[in-house]
């Protein structure tokens, strides 16, 4: 990891993993790309390009010598629906014109794909590594097909590709790009400003989620993993902590008491009946010695302490 491009950098994830990769290697040897202009606070090199464009990536890649990219430009899963076309165009596209152009280079390629691999069969609790995916969003059929395309570029073009299927990535610093789990984040939010909450899926709801310093640890750590170690090129199954979303307001609530919360469900209630309730991750437990670190109660903790500071209140 000497020259890394992350795709996607403005988002989420990619604005803290920009940060901590920055903290590993050098903000120098760090390149951002994104549709949208540099958001980050920090000083990184950012070049405003579509993924979908192949010609430009490549100008990109050779331009800075790429070594590494964190491929995480993406349409999520409710934003998705709102446009399947597009969500395939950048999902598939994106991803193809990545290992595309790191194939006989010797580029090493991280990608998340998501619980939105699984579908309204798959088993709900516990959820194997190997077993029925029948993703009923386009997103997450982007995600399964794209799974299987990295699988495939490993094994006949010997792409160095790994990859995790990250649950809710709940965090403070960006606001979320329009997920099935946002309300994990929203809810923190509206406690703090308005300690009232509406949230979008019903109570009873129950969906993995992991907090974001965990994410990045686990992207920088599967980069890390020796070749060998790396026995699914696919994507790896990936947990920490699973909770309903009456339970996320209890724990609020132990902290903000007059903390309320209604539940009015709308078409995201569908796409989260269809993701698991909790996750058999021990693959990449075994595999590259995942372990996570954040559960309910740390992430209420820090996402107060954090949000507290950053909206001034
Ligand atoms: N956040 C989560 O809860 C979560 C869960 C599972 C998987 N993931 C995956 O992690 C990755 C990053 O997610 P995120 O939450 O940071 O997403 P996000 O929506 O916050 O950010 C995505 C970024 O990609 C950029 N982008 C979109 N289309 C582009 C294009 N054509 N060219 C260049 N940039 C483009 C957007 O401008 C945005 O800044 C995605 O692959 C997503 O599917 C995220």
């Amino acid at each position: 990891m000497k020259n890394i491009l992350i795709t996607g950098v403005n988002g989420q994830i990619g604005s803290e993993l920009s940060e901590k990769l920055g903290a590993l290697v050098g903000l120098e040897n760090i390149v951002g790309m994104d549709l949208r202009p540099a958001t980050p606070p920090y000083q990184i090199t950012h070049e405003t390009v579509d993924v979908t464009k192949k010609e430009a990536l490549r100008q990109v890649i050779e331009k800075y010598n790429i070594d590494t990219i964190f491929h995480l430009a993406s349409l999520l899963s409710a934003r998705g629906e709102m446009n399947p076309d597009q969500t395939w165009e950048v999902n598939m596209t994106g991803l193809k014109n990545v290992l595309d152009l790191s194939r006989g280079k010797n580029i090493k390629i991280f990608w998340p794909s998501s619980i939105a691999v699984f579908g309204p069969t798959s088993p709900k609790e516990n959820t194997p590594q190997n077993t029925v995916v029948d993703p009923n969003t386009m997103y997450g059929i982007t995600k399964r097909a794209g799974e299987l395309l990295c699988q495939y570029y490993a094994g006949k073009f010997h792409v160095d590709v790994r990859s995790v299927r990250y649950p809710g990535i709940i965090s403070y610093k960006t606001e979320p790009g329009g997920g099935t789990t946002d309300y994990a984040v929203e809810i923190f939010y509206e406690a703090i400003r308005n300690k009232i909450y509406t949230c979008f899926v019903g109570g009873e709801t129950c969906l993995p989620m992991m907090y974001m310093d965990d994410a990045v640890r686990s992207a920088i750590e599967i980069m890390q993993a020796d070749p060998e170690q790396i026995k699914i090129r696919s994507s790896y199954n990936l947990a920490a902590v699973s909770f309903t979303a009456e339970e996320l307001t209890a724990e609020i609530k132990k902290n903000i008491p007059e903390f309320k919360c209604n539940y009015a469900p709308d078409f995201r209630q569908k796409i989260a009946d269809s993701w698991p309730k909790t996750i058999d991750d021990s693959c990449a437990r075994d595999d590259w010695n995942w372990q996570h670190e954040f559960d309910l109660a740390g992430i209420t903790k820090i996402m107060l302490e954090k949000l507290r500071e950053k909206l001034k209140l």
